[in-house]
């Protein structure tokens, strides 16, 4: 299951974030990798624990915790501190498994990854290749989106980046346990919604239906939430 969530940065944002992220220095992107994903892992990151690594992401979990559609589709517990990368030509990320539980030290935060999250910070004509392949129940998907556009997948799908092949392919990437383990009821929850707030439009929240509609919607994340 594959969401697409299309402007949690504008172009202005964008332009912030990439001229900040210019003018720091990068590191080896395998320090936080995990000892399966490091022998496939060729990219620069930015260092995960400095100042402007910290700055930036905690502008992108302001901008996410904002945009009702990521929070239907994620229901967030806890988001992890987003991290920077970058490929430049040659640099690729083979298929590789991302850690199940992953902490912070500067945070104490620990979480479950229930979501991998990609926030796209080049457009798609800056750079060829650096595309995101996600193997899931529908095969191979490939995705490549527009900068400040995010894409959220399930943090148990093997994923690759392939090779770039001009330019630079920059983003933000971090995980999110979700309130909702289950990824199937999970999107459930997220297709109710996306089809109660089409009725609203055209019925207005007080109809009655609509009002049965979202309390079942409600009672269904009352059951399944996990604080
Ligand atoms: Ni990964």
């Amino acid at each position: 299951m594959l969401i697409s969530i299309p402007d949690i940065l504008g172009k202005q944002e964008v332009a912030d974030f990439r001229r900040i992220m210019d003018a720091h220095v990068w590191e080896d992107g395998r320090s936080t990798a995990g000892a399966q994903s490091a022998e496939v892992k060729q990219n620069d990151q930015l260092p995960p624990d400095s100042k402007v690594a910290r700055e930036l992401g905690n502008r992108v979990v302001s901008a996410l915790l904002a945009n009702t559609q990521f929070i239907s589709a994620a229901v967030p517990l806890r988001i992890f501190p987003p991290l920077f990368n970058r490929y430049t030509q040659g640099k690729f990320f083979g298929e590789h498994v991302d850690n199940c539980v992953r902490g912070d030290h500067l945070t104490g935060m620990r979480i479950r990854t229930d979501l991998s999250v990609t926030l796209f910070l080049s457009e798609p004509d800056e750079y060829d290749g650096g595309e995101l392949i996600v193997k899931d129940y529908y095969g191979d998907q490939r995705v490549k989106l527009p900068a400040g556009h995010a894409v959220l997948y399930p943090a148990t799908s093997l994923h690759s980046v392939t090779p770039v092949t001009r330019g630079a392919r920059v983003s933000s990437f971090f995980w999110i346990q979700s309130m909702i383990r289950d990824t199937h009821a999970r999107r459930m929850t997220y297709d109710m919604d996306l089809a109660i707030q089409t009725l609203v439009e055209r019925l207005g929240r007080n109809d009655s239906e609509v009002r049965s509609l979202t309390n079942i919607y409600h009672n269904l994340i009352r059951n399944w939430a996990e604080l």
